[in-house]
């Protein structure tokens, strides 16, 4: 009995690494007209601080997801005078399978997901009180 512990132990760590998923986000700035964009995402662990992007330039964060657990990063966007947009820009409730390398343009009418795991991208244009957008388009606040 005491022998089967330790091979069990391993066994479960072997699994368990086995089930972790590296991805990625990218943020880009597709605001135009020299619009610079500020933003700030964070995790429930993970606060990855102000930032802010010049025109057309991009910036991108890794992380790994597991099986078990969930994984969620939002981020608020601003720029100018505009009211500023927060979403997720990844939960692996939505994401999951939808990407492993999320690539997000901001753009001034709504911003665009493009992945490896999907063709054409996903357009979500802002609207007042901007609520996070899921990938079939349907709005939960
Ligand atoms: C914003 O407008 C441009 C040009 O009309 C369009 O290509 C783009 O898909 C729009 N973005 C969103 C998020 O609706």
């Amino acid at each position: 009995m005491a022998d089967i512990i330790p091979f069990a132990f391993v066994l479960f760590s072997i699994i368990s690494i086995s089930y972790a998923v590296p991805r990625s986000v990218t943020i880009r700035n597709d605001l135009g007209t020299g619009l610079v964009l500020l933003f700030h995402c964070l995790s429930a662990d993970d606060d990855l601080g102000n930032r802010f992007l010049p025109p057309g330039e991009s910036w991108e964060f890794h992380f790994n997801t597991r099986s078990v657990g969930n994984t969620l990063f939002h981020c608020g966007f601003k720029w100018a005078l505009a009211d500023e947009k927060k979403f997720s820009v990844y939960d692996d409730n939505q994401h999951r399978y939808t990407c492993s390398q999320c690539v997000w343009s901001i753009q001034r009418n709504g911003t665009c997901l493009t992945s490896d795991a999907i063709t054409a991208s996903l357009c979500y244009p802002w609207s007042p009180g901007w609520p996070t957008p899921t990938p079939d388009g349907e709005n939960t606040s």
